[in-house]
């Protein structure tokens, strides 16, 4: 093995969890579950790749919280009732078997559903059609409806579904879970000034559009044991509006970072598809490192860090805790252990992977990649 990289292949405590290494598989939506959100074999095969691969956590795709509003997408996995919870052992149990952690993604799509078996409508912080189309590639057509404008008791059941689906998701023996409040979904549209026009205590300033996201947070850290991760997941711009940022720049950070941190016991994941190691807002700070340093808890930072060197910075540096790989582990699910050995991993290629295509699609890819230029198959 090389020393290569010597920080990020060094095992960590994580809020108290035992990883190998510092780097994780980033949460993708692959929509291969069954119709009815079970958790499928091909999903066990396809997460334990990665942990047989090197990763030391996977943090496992998008699931629904409920069986109303949650679900965006057709085969999407949901982590909503018992025969949900009970078809997710097949997959802890292979990565577990495999040599990695597990954690879970909760998701409500807010007023982004394109494909939810239980209702066609959607509900969101406030009467606003989001911007852009439904994707094609996910069985959607044309414009996403405008969503109904969540009361206090919606909330409150969204809030409970949360809880209810962390709890499913400990008993299925994930690791953890992580609230999902990025890229434009839910708890996202809260934060976000374009689509929160409420003006009671959830909406108008900052301190009031990440109440409900801390709401949520603090009540799933609540029901979940201690010893298990709690974390949310964060970025300023959404699937639909690659353009967003927090327009309070830097103090708008520091209230989201340090009111989220309060809640103790939490990482924060942030993301940016462009480049998380970016500076942001006009000054010479990357967002992890905001994140860290407002908040006071441990921090999860994606996006493009498949450079190696570049995700060993951000650890030696002290700008983020553990990195996260989305595109480049899913284009090879060895990566950790190609780049001990001094090996490249394979590329990930658009046009080769269709980026939400099924699980089964990008396998026979890897496979006629990995054939094509004679590469070792990792062990
Ligand atoms: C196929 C695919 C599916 C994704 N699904 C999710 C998801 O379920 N939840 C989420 O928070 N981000 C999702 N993302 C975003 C990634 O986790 C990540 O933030 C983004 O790809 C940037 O990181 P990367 O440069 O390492 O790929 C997805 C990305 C891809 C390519």
């Amino acid at each position: 093995m090389t020393t290569r990289c010597p920080i990020l292949f060094s095992p960590v405590s994580f809020l108290g969890l035992q990883l190998k290494n510092r780097v994780v598989v980033g949460p993708m939506t692959r929509t291969n579950a069954a119709d009815d959100g079970l958790a499928t074999a091909v999903m066990a095969d396809y997460y334990a790749q990665y942990a047989s691969g090197g990763f030391a956590m996977v943090i496992a795709e998008a699931a629904y919280v409920d069986e109303e509003y949650s679900q965006g997408w057709w085969n999407q996995p949901g982590i909503a009732n018992a025969a949900q919870r009970d078809a997710w052992r097949q997959v802890t149990q292979a990565v577990h078997a495999a040599g990695a952690s597990i954690i879970l993604q909760l998701y409500h799509c807010g007023s982004l559903n394109q494909g939810n078996r239980f209702t066609k409508e959607s509900l969101g912080p406030s009467a606003v059609r989001p911007p852009g189309k439904m994707a094609e590639h996910h069985g959607g057509s044309g414009l996403f409806p405008v969503p109904r404008a969540m009361d206090k008791q919606d909330m409150r059941r969204v809030a409970h579904s949360f809880v209810a689906a962390a709890r499913h998701a400990i008993a299925a023996g994930f690791d953890g879970v992580e609230v999902h409040a990025a890229n434009g979904y839910l708890l996202d549209q809260f934060l976000t000034t374009d689509t929160n026009l409420r003006s009671d205590d959830y909406g108008g300033p900052v301190a009031n559009r990440v109440r409900f996201p801390r709401e949520v947070l603090q009540l799933v850290r609540s029901a979940v044991p201690a010893d298990k991760l709690v974390g949310i997941r964060l970025s300023p711009t959404k699937s639909t509006n690659i353009e967003y940022t927090w327009p309070g720049g830097v103090e708008e950070a520091r209230e989201i970072f340090s009111t989220l941190g309060e809640v103790g016991n939490v990482y924060l994941h942030v993301s940016a598809n462009l480049g998380i190691a970016e500076p942001v807002f006009g000054v010479a700070e990357n967002l992890p490192s905001m994140a860290r340093r407002f908040s006071g808890m441990p921090v999860i930072a994606c996006g493009m860090l498949e450079d190696p060197d570049r995700a060993e910075h951000l650890l030696a540096s002290a700008q983020a805790d553990l990195v996260a790989l989305s595109r480049a582990a899913l284009a090879d699910p060895d990566w950790p252990i190609r780049i001990q050995r001094g090996e490249i991993p394979l590329a990930f290629d658009y046009g080769a992977v269709e980026p939400n295509s099924k699980i089964e699609t990008a396998l026979a890819w890897r496979e006629r990649k990995r054939a094509h230029l004679a590469l070792p198959s990792a062990p």
